[in-house]
């Protein structure tokens, strides 16, 4: 039996990570068999990638560099950790997948969303996911809602300017255009109780209906 391949995306404090832990819980309550992970990491090598990736001080990145980094994190999580769970029959809940690289790398960085899907589909061949939630929120109110956390530790993405996150969200507003079947958008200027009710609602009507 093949298992379901589910991803969560969004901006920088859309909630969409908090959101995904509970609905882990709330949709194993519901007796699905979930695997919760995320991008770029979820396993060891991948990691290691994601901390070279992320540290504040590789100011020096080059922005090819950047997004075959992430390819090649999402390969070695897709290979050792999401192809086996779905062969599993698992629901595998993704916080950021390849729409992540299109709209940071593709559009806000600038390397063309056509050039990145390319090198993409070298690195995932195909495995597009069966389902995409967009966690919708403001881009302003996403940084002042990061900003209010002072635990939160800052990466080198999130240091960015607004700009750059407004781009990524114009990027993820052009995404769902292109794929209107694949990705669901979620309110996120909502309560935490609210966004994580919608999220599993769909989540649930979406396994039920298959
Ligand atoms: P993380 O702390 O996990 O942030 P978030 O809670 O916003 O998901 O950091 C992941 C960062 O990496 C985030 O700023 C988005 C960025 N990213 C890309 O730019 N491209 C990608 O393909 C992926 C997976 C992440």
């Amino acid at each position: 039996m093949n298992g379901y391949f589910i991803t969560f995306e969004g901006g920088e404090g859309s909630g969409k990570s908090s959101i995904l832990k509970s609905a882990e819980k709330k949709l194993a309550d519901l007796g699905f068999d979930v695997l919760a992970t995320r991008e770029p990491g979820g396993i060891e090598i991948a990691e290691k990638i994601r901390d070279i990736i992320l540290n504040p001080a590789h100011t020096a990145m080059d922005a090819r560099t950047e997004a075959l980094l992430l390819a090649a994190a999402r390969r070695q999580h897709l290979t050792e950790k999401v192809l086996p769970a779905l062969a599993e029959g698992k629901v595998v809940l993704c916080d950021r997948f390849v729409d992540s690289s299109l709209a940071y790398q593709g559009f806000a960085r600038g390397l063309g969303i056509e050039e990145v899907f390319t090198v993409n589909r070298f690195a995932i061949q195909d495995l597009m996911p069966d389902m995409t939630l967009f966690f919708d929120i403001e881009p302003k109110k996403g940084l002042a809602r990061i900003a209010e956390n002072k635990d939160r530790e800052r990466n080198r993405l999130d240091l960015e300017n607004i700009r750059f996150h407004e781009q990524v969200y114009e990027a993820y507003q052009y995404l769902m255009s292109k794929f209107p079947d694949r990705i669901q958008v979620i309110n996120a200027d909502q309560s935490f109780e609210q966004v994580e009710s919608d999220a599993v609602k769909y989540i649930g009507s979406y396994l039920n209906n298959k």
